[in-house]
């Protein structure tokens, strides 16, 4: 099979004039760097104009079937009616006063009334910021320095006390960096050697509760066992524990991993799905900690904790009560899984039937399933996700490696999806035989965090 036969999408003719130009306007040409040109193919949308459901339009009226869904924060689908009606509602009332609106009661205990863990909880609109928020809360509460993660998981704020660790460190002095310190995600004993290395230095662990390549880590144990040593082991040597379910909140169970295994972290961060994609993000904790960004433990010295002129902005609080309901009223996070197990089975038939395992993993996550794609010397290979991406584009799917299941995907979408892996697994097919150079038109995608541009 030809790979022009199976391409139906060619028209980015107003795509490439918004590539050329968006550059002069806005650095990095989009509001975050997953969002960027360098994270495509030349083949592909440079602008989305509108969704609906699973399905996303781009700037040259071309359609596709969206697996990535807002880099994974549209749980429901796009545009969901039941959710705009509520923000609709809302917006007739006004968005911002100079006192908190009653929405803001209301969506507190709706969203605690999930969390029994936690007692109190604060808005943001960025995960960034709650992410922050409770790094900083746990150096008032502990009066210690250190911030510990896995410096093997991508991504927890934009600050400098995460991305001061990574690659992209200019603009961030070392002085910030170095009060933030690492270890290897499931390996108890390297934080176990962490707290060793800096008795009585370390405020908080903060960690992602499971990843999607959870299910096929070389640990070869649950995340369960982990993180309850690693709460256990924290709290030995007063440090507090930050779960944040940025990503695996409402999508891993409901309403997240905490739940699932049954955790009681002292803080947690939530965002992304948890309001269908509009700008919601929450901090949640208990009493005792949280209570120290309050105002009313008259004498005390005061913690300066998320203050914000947006962060209360009505109809984005109204997003999120919408969207908890419908996860509350309907089987959402059943849905999604049997949707993501549905990609999973059919994915395996496919690379079966095309004699591709070699050079296509399948991480079986429900959730959040995905795909790594090897080149013909067996190393995992961004040139070849790259062609993979140019070709589902080309077929009308927007598929970056993985699959964010939503409440709107059909068992018949998964079919269009497989449709079009066949097609672009059979041009993968010809690329190993006949070089990539061939095939691949424009650069590879490059990572977010390098040194360089
Ligand atoms: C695990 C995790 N934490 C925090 C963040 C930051 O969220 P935001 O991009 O809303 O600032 C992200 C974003 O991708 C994330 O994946």
């Amino acid at each position: 099979m030809k790979k022009q036969i199976l391409r139906k999408i060619n028209n980015f003719s107003k795509s490439n004039k918004y590539r050329n130009s968006i550059h002069q306007l806005i650095p990095g040409g989009a509001h975050t760097y997953s969002k960027g040109d360098d994270q495509f193919p030349i083949l592909s949308p440079a602008a989305i104009s509108h969704g609906k459901g699973a399905y996303v339009w781009d700037i040259d009226g071309n359609k596709y079937l969206d697996c990535s869904m807002g880099l994974t924060s549209i749980s429901l689908g796009h545009a969901y009616e039941p959710v705009l009606d509520r923000v609709r509602a809302e917006l007739e009332k006004g968005v911002n006063f100079q006192r908190p609106s009653v929405i803001e009661m209301e969506t507190a205990e709706k969203f605690l009334s999930l969390v029994p863990q936690h007692d109190m909880i604060k808005f943001a609109k960025n995960g960034s910021i709650v992410t922050t928020a409770a790094v900083k809360l746990a150096r008032a509460f502990t009066g210690r320095k250190l911030v510990a993660f896995p410096g093997d998981h991508p991504f927890y704020s934009y600050d400098d006390w995460f991305i001061g660790t990574t690659d992209c460190n200019k603009g961030v002095p070392n002085e910030f960096s170095e009060l933030s310190v690492t270890f290897k995600s499931c390996d108890i004993d390297s934080l176990k050697q962490l707290f060793n290395k800096y008795p009585g230095q370390i405020a908080c662990v903060i960690c992602e509760p499971e990843k999607n390549t959870c299910s096929g880590c070389n640990c070869q144990q649950s995340p369960e066992v982990f993180l309850k040593e690693a709460i256990d082991l924290s709290h030995q040597h007063g440090a507090l524990f930050i779960i944040d379910e940025m990503v695996s909140g409402f999508k891993s169970a409901f309403p997240g991993s905490m739940t699932k295994y049954g955790l009681k972290p002292d803080l947690a961060t939530w965002g992304k799905g948890i309001a269908n994609g509009f700008s919601f993000c929450a901090l949640t904790g208990t009493k005792e900690i949280m209570e120290l960004g309050g105002i009313t433990n008259e004498g005390e010295e005061k913690v300066f904790l998320i203050s914000t002129t947006h962060g209360g902005e009505t109809h984005a609080l109204a997003a999120a009560i919408a969207t908890i309901d419908v996860f509350l009223n309907n089987s959402v996070i059943e849905h999604n899984q049997i949707i993501g197990n549905l990609f999973l089975t059919k994915c395996a038939e496919l690379i079966n039937k095309l004699e591709m395992n070699q050079y296509v993993d399948i991480i079986q996550c429900s959730w959040l399933p995905a795909l790594n794609f090897r080149d013909k010397k067996g190393k995992i290979s961004s040139a070849f996700r790259t062609l993979i991406m140019q070709e589902m584009f080309g077929q009308g799917v927007f598929f970056q490696g993985y699959l964010c299941p939503s409440f709107c995907h059909t068992p018949s979408d998964i079919d269009i999806l497989i449709d079009a892996l066949e097609g672009s697994l059979e041009v993968y097919k010809c690329a190993l035989n006949e070089g990539i150079e061939k095939y691949l038109v424009g650069p590879e995608v490059k990572p977010v965090f390098r040194k360089h541009l």
